[in-house]
């Protein structure tokens, strides 16, 4: 019955599935007991989801038609463009608006700036760069889209693998005339990742020599922009040498909601569109609208405002970041105890900058290691070349022993 295109789609167990099985463990045994590390939001070290209080406070106080009313416009309201683009460009909003045409369409979270991204650059049957480690979402909405993916390795050692990324983008565009490619970073999910300024001048360089042969659109996914150990600015720093690109190179920005301002539920991101042409810009103004209204026509209400207000007034977005500071002071806590507990034992995992999680890189025998550390309480998310481990969600006494249970499971397995 189902339409053609969709036969034999499904998204898999996933985080959302392993849920259940945590929740009884932790119901027969004692939250204590159990080891969450399937979850990919930010959890305070008593184990209770962390929202922000200024977030929760201005969402609180917004008045009843900014939360219940239908959205001013369907790509969203002005001010909530506005307010994206601070959040996005941060610093060095003045000087990338003064120097490319940008504009922003809201999407539910960042799900919904993917959605648009593939739906909106990529005709039937192009493909999609995906890197080797990825939030499997990406895989999906490719397949909801008639698309292709072809996967680029990650790393070359301790760096981020330009010469694969490279090959591939040449050989696509080559072939098709178009490329699309997703770089999620800073914090990669599932890694940990982010580029240095230096990788991506050479990532930029690739794009350049890459638009020499057609069109090129980059995605890059900043989910998790906020939690970057090097600090808003220099987290953000990268995003000047998206200027003066060829008219033929196309910057989106996932934009979302969820992770900086603890927002998950409210489904509010935003797409950002940058380029050196006025005329691209204005093409994807009329489209991304299109799509919205074609689609979940138009977002959240409340979840716009929130941004307008907390951009609106100084006091409270500083303190919004500082609270969030303070998280990140937790975060680095957390991967500096993971880390080196790992190091005593010997466990690897991919290279790691910040974020909220890191890989432990894994093929042989995946399913029984997980399911070996089920029987020890430990709850991992199997991802397709390892496991991930959600420093977002586990307390700091519980991450001293994580690394020691999973080494010696690996090891029961893989001799
Ligand atoms: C890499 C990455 N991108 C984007 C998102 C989008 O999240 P949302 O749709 O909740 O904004 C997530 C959420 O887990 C993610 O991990």
């Amino acid at each position: 019955m189902i339409a053609q295109r969709l036969v034999g789609k499904q998204v898999g167990r996933g985080a959302f599935g392993i849920a259940r099985e945590v929740k009884a463990t932790e119901k027969k045994f004692g939250k204590d007991s159990v080891i969450n590390s399937t979850l990919g939001t930010f959890f305070c070290e008593d184990e209770k989801l962390g929202v922000l209080e200024l977030v929760d406070k201005t969402y609180r106080e917004l008045e009843s038609p900014d939360t219940f009313g239908y959205a001013a416009g369907v790509s969203g309201s002005a001010e909530y463009k506005e307010a994206v683009k601070k959040s996005i460009f941060g610093t060095h909003c003045k000087e990338i608006l003064e120097n490319a045409f940008v504009d922003v369409a809201s999407t539910p979270g960042g799900t919904g700036a993917i959605y648009t991204a593939f739906k909106g650059y990529g005709n039937d049957g192009n493909t999609v760069l995906l890197p080797e480690y990825m939030w499997d979402a990406y895989v999906h909405i490719t397949g909801a889209n008639r698309l292709n993916n072809t996967i680029y390795k990650l790393f070359d050692g301790e760096k981020f693998n330009t010469k694969d990324f490279s090959e591939k983008m040449l050989e696509v565009v080559k072939r098709d005339g178009r490329v699309l490619a997703v770089i999620n970073d800073p914090c990669q999910n599932p890694t940990g990742y982010s580029l240095s300024f230096e990788e991506w001048k050479e990532v930029v360089e690739i794009l350049r020599e890459a638009s020499k042969y057609g069109e090129v659109i980059l995605i890059n996914d900043i989910a998790y922009i906020d939690y970057d150990f090097r600090g808003r600015d220099n987290a953000r720093e990268y995003m000047k040498l998206f200027l003066g690109l060829p008219e033929n190179v196309l910057i989106l920005f996932a934009y979302s909601m969820s992770k900086s301002f603890t927002s998950y539920g409210l489904r509010t991101g935003a797409i950002v569109a940058l380029s050196s042409s006025k005329k691209v810009i204005d093409e994807f103004t009329v489209v991304a609208e299109y799509l919205c209204r074609s689609s979940w026509s138009n977002v959240s209400r409340g979840g716009m405002a929130l941004l307008v207000k907390a951009y609106e007034n100084e006091n409270i977005i500083n303190g919004i970041n500082s609270e969030r500071d303070k998280w990140v002071e937790t975060l680095k806590k957390r991967a500096e105890i993971f880390e080196r507990k790992s190091e005593e034992v010997g466990l690897k995992y991919c290279p790691f900058s910040s974020g909220f999680f890191l890989t432990i890189p894994l093929e042989e025998n995946k399913d029984e290691i997980v399911n070996d550390l089920k029987e020890k309480k430990v709850f991992v998310l199997p991802i397709k070349k390892g496991i991930r481990i959600a420093i977002c969600s586990i307390s700091c006494k519980k991450l001293e022993i994580l690394p020691k249970l999973i080494k010696e499971s690996i090891d029961k397995f893989n001799k």
